[in-house]
């Protein structure tokens, strides 16, 4: 029995050396960790059971059947992230550079088929060369049964790409249907043909970097959610922001011990809103007041600038925030920005996590690269995100509110619960200039007249009021007691129903 138990252990280190240990050393010195390594960041102390260790392909082509390396490049398993399950997969790229394979698919399918019965979040993360090339159609096949799976868990558990390496061709695919995708700066690409494809289909010469780097899909593609320095700094924030969703989307959200008084007021916001209009003030500023211990996990920081979105804590329990950010464009609608709240709003939807929008929007952004940038096709996202909303809407106008840009921010009209706002907030179809310049437009010689009807404008419109004594808005709050009021809303939200009528499923403006 000893020596069945001591093979049993070779066995397991044979496979735990993956492509043996030049291999390793090599992607040490790239900077990257190795598949078990980054498993061992991400998931509690002694908590990850693999699966499937002993997998081997079964390609015979082009020399395939001399070389079979246990486990076949990806790691597969579940674990817990502060005591809550995940399943996992880990391209190695000690393997065949974690290329996919039919038994490699086979193994991560089993993942994704136990984390949907499980009902709990998949993490992937991806270091790979995409198909199998001496498996041919065998491979691709492999992707579609990955492709499948990953839709029909789309809405049910979340599903989350780090992207830690090369990822190219068929792996792109998988975490583009993912809802969220991290990578590690310098380290990390994605493309879905590489520079040598790019090269000699169109001429251009381009490194890895400039195609699909961290640098490109954080800030300019929107394809990645955010970005990392490197391995062990994007492993700790990943389980920093499991702990903010839902295990699946019947579960509710986490509930984590808060020691920060949803009672405490904060006197500095009473001053947060220049006197003068158009001078910024950073509204990030306002959510991390208004969240549990400061802690706010923002999502794609670098992109669309102009509108913040991430997961804060209020009472403990996950909300998310969107928030127009007045120091970026003034915090105008564009395209950007309206695809990456609508894109927010809709996970946070599925997954029954309640949504609190702060709202200070001067309009949609104006010009001819907007219009025929499909600047209405995407600023319908974002109504529709919101007009389907079924999870608790709380909003608070701190400024501006201007136009169509004030219906798509969560007004009251489209379903948002409780709308709140500011004494300094102004609501109305369009700033004072603009308004008078156009119904006066007969008066514009006289500066003088332009003056009193641009201050008559501003007393009568500029203002909360208006909509306050439509019932639009619930209540003018003062800004100190913003926590506590939105945390109030939520608390008695908790128990909001509210359903939409049956359907196959909608027609989102894509
Ligand atoms: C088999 C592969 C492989 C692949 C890499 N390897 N990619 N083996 N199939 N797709 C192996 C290499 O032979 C090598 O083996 C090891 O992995 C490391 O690869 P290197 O090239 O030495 O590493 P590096 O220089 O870092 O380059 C990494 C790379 C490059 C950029 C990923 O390997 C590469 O371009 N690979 C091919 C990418 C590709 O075109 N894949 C097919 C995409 S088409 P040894 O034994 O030397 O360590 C696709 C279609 C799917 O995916 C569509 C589905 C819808």
């Amino acid at each position: 029995m000893k020596s069945i138990l001591e093979k049993l252990e070779q066995r397991r280190s044979g496979a735990r050396l993956g492509g043996g240990e030049q291999r390793i050393e090599a992607q040490h010195r790239r900077g990257k960790l190795t598949a078990r390594e980054r498993i061992g960041l991400l998931l509690d102390h002694g908590s990850f059971e693999e699966y499937d260790m002993f997998v081997e392909h079964r390609a015979s082509e082009f020399g395939a059947d001399r070389s079979k390396i246990p486990g076949d490049g990806v790691v597969t398993g579940w674990g817990t992230v502060n005591g809550r399950t995940v399943f996992v997969f880990a391209k190695d790229f000690t393997v065949f550079g974690g290329s996919l394979s039919e038994a490699h698919a086979q193994k991560m399918t089993k993942i994704q088929d136990m984390a949907l019965k499980a009902r709990a979040p998949i993490i992937g993360l991806f270091d790979a060369g995409g198909a199998r090339i001496q498996e041919g159609v065998a491979a691709l096949a492999g992707y579609g049964d990955v492709f499948k799976r990953n839709v029909q868990a789309s809405g049910v558990i979340p599903q989350i790409s780090v992207i830690m390496g090369p990822c190219a061709g068929g792996d792109v695919y998988s975490p583009a249907m993912t809802d969220f995708i991290f990578m590690v700066r310098d380290t990390s690409y994605m493309f879905v043909t590489g520079p040598e494809v790019v090269k000699t289909v169109t001429n251009e010469i381009v490194t890895a970097e400039e195609l699909g780097g961290a640098s490109v899909h954080a800030t300019r593609s929107a394809v990645a959610d955010g970005a990392f320095e490197n391995d062990v700094e994007c492993l700790l924030q990943m389980r920093r922001f499991i702990d903010f969703l839902p295990a699946h989307s019947g579960a509710g959200v986490p509930e984590w011990p808060s020691f920060d008084d949803v009672e405490r007021l904060e006197p500095s916001l009473d001053t947060l809103i220049p006197d003068n209009p158009n001078k910024p003030y950073d509204m990030k500023e306002l959510i991390q007041k208004v969240v549990d211990e400061g802690d706010f996990f923002e999502l794609s920081p670098q992109f669309a600038k102009n509108i913040l979105t991430g997961f804060g804590r209020i009472a403990g329990r996950t909300v998310g925030f969107v928030a127009n950010q007045p120091m970026v464009l003034a915090g105008v609608l564009d395209s950007d920005a309206s695809r990456k709240a609508a894109r927010f709003v809709r996970f946070c939807n599925a997954f029954d996590i309640p949504i609190v929008t702060f709202v200070d929007v001067p309009g949609f952004l104006p010009g001819t690269a907007q219009e025929s940038g499909g600047l209405i096709k995407n600023g319908a996202k974002l109504l529709f995100a919101y007009s389907q909303c079924t999870v608790p809407l709380v909003t608070l106008i701190t400024r501006k509110a201007f136009g169509g840009a004030y219906v798509v921010m969560a007004a009251k009209h489209i379903g948002a619960d409780v709308n709140y706002a500011w004494p300094t907030a102004q609501i109305a179809v369009m700033g004072a200039k603009g308004a008078v310049e156009i119904i006066f437009r007969s008066d514009l010689g006289d500066p003088e007249k332009i003056a009193e009807r641009t201050a008559e404008y501003e007393s009568s419109f500029m203002s909360p009021f208006k909509a306050a004594e439509r019932g639009f808005i619930d209540e003018v709050i003062m800004p100190h007691s913003t926590r506590r009021r939105i945390a109030r809303a939520l608390s008695m939200l908790r128990t909001k129903t509210l359903e939409m009528p049956a359907k196959k499923h909608d027609n989102l403006p894509l």
